[in-house]
C-alpha cells in the first residue's frame, strides 16, 4: 500500500510503446506447483447483519463468524453504498492516475498517516458507517457484546487509511506481481475494484482468484482482528496478479482501531481458565510504522508479536 509513487513509474514504464518484456527486477515466479482455483467465497448480507429481527441478524452473524474463521474474507452485498458513488471513487482514481507525471505529486500524501485528501470525503464517511456496524457484529461474532471491541480499541476515533493501486497491463503476466502476499494491518480492509480481476487470496495453502459480484465490497481481515480475537479470526494472506489486456483499480480502505490504541487480545477471551494471550500487546502505531517500513512480506510483522501457537 505504500508504493504509490513507484506503481506511477510502473505505469510510465508499462506504456513504453515497446515493451515486450518484463526489466528483471519486477520478475516474480510463483511457485508452479501453486494451483490458482475459482472458488465460492463467503457472501455476507449487510441489510441482514443490521437487520431489527432477531433471527435474521444471528444467522448472518453466524455466517459472519464462519467466514471470518474459515476464509478471513468476505464478499458484503446489499451494504448501502450507493452504486454511483462507487463508481465516482474508482474513476477519479482512474483520472488521478492518468494525470501527467509532473501533476501527481500535488495529490500524494506525505506518508501512510498523511490525513486523507481530495476528493473522498463522501465514500470516506459512508465506509465509515459500514465499518462501525461491522465492527458491532464481529464484536458479537467474537462472543463479546456488541461495544466491547469499540470500547477497548477506541473505534470511536479509529484510524482509516486509504490507498489507490493502479496495476499496469503487463506484456507477461505470468513472471510479474501486482503486489506481493502480504496480510493487512488494522482490523478488515475493505476493498473495491473495476470490473477487472487480480485479487487472490490463500485459504488451505491455495491461491483464489476473486471474483466479485457487480456492487459488491471486498472485505478480509486484517492483522489487528488476529491479535484481538486472540488468533480465532486469522488475518488473510493476499496478493494481486496482473493481466496483460487492461489496467487495473483497486481502491483498499484499511481500517484500524485508533493509532493510540494498544492493541492485545480483548480482555473477556483470555480470562477463563487454561486460557493465554496468544499475542503481545503493541501500540497500533508503532506497529503500522514499522510493517509499513519493510517491504511487504507475508506476515512477519504479525509473527513479532505472537507469543504461541
Ligand atoms: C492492498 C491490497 C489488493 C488489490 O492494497 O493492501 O492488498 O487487489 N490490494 O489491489
Ligand atoms: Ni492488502
Amino acid at each position: 500500500m505504500a508504493a504509490e509513487r513507484s506503481i506511477s513509474c510502473v505505469k510510465h514504464l508499462a506504456e513504453s510503446p515497446n515493451l515486450s518484456t518484463i526489466p528483471t527486477n519486477y520478475i516474480y515466479h510463483t511457485d508452479p506447483a501453486e494451483t490458482e482455483v475459482e472458488a465460492s467465497i463467503p457472501v455476507i448480507d449487510f441489510s441482514l447483519l443490521t437487520s431489527h429481527n432477531p433471527l435474521h441478524k444471528a444467522k448472518a452473524i453466524h455466517d459472519l463468524d464462519q467466514a471470518c474463521q474459515d476464509w478471513g474474507f468476505f464478499i458484503l452485498v446489499n451494504h448501502g453504498m450507493p452504486e454511483e458513488l462507487r463508481q465516482g471513487v474508482l474513476e477519479a482514481a482512474a483520472e488521478f492516475f492518468n494525470l501527467p507525471e509532473a501533476e501527481k505529486p500535488e495529490f500524494e500524501p506525505e506518508n501512510v498517516l498523511s490525513p486523507i485528501r481530495q476528493l473522498l470525503p463522501e465514500y470516506c464517511e459512508r465506509s465509515r458507517d459500514v465499518v462501525s456496524k461491522l465492527s458491532k457484529a464481529i464484536s458479537q461474532s467474537l462472543g463479546l457484546e456488541e461495544t466491547e471491541m469499540e470500547t477497548e480499541l477506541e473505534l470511536r476515533s479509529s484510524l482509516q487509511i486509504f490507498a489507490a493501486n493502479y496495476y499496469p497491463r503487463c506484456p507477461n503476466p505470468e513472471a510479474a506481481m501486482g503486489i506481493l502476499p502480504h496480510s493487512d494491518h488494522g482490523l478488515f480492509t475493505l476493498l473495491i475494484q473495476n470490473d477487472v480481476g487480480g485479487l487472490q487470496i490463500q485459504h488451505h495453502q491455495r491461491w483464489f482468484n476473486v471474483n466479485p459480484p457487480p456492487n459488491s465490497i471486498l472485505v478480509n481481515t486484517g492483522d489487528h482482528l488476529e491479535i484481538f480475537s486472540n488468533g480465532k479470526y486469522k488475518s488473510v494472506l493476499h496478493r494481486a496478479v496482473v493481466n496483460d489486456k487492461t489496467a487495473r483499480i483497486s481502491i483498499a480502505m484499511a481500517n484500524g482501531p485508533s493509532l493510540d490504541a494498544v492493541v492485545a487480545p480483548a480482555r473477556r477471551l483470555v480470562e477463563g481458565e487454561g486460557v493465554v494471550a496468544a499475542y503481545a500487546a503493541m501500540k497500533y502505531k508503532d506497529y503500522l510504522l514499522e510493517q509499513q517500513s519493510g517491504q511487504l512480506d507475508g506476515k512477519t510483522m504479525l509473527k513479532r508479536v505472537r507469543i504461541q501457537d
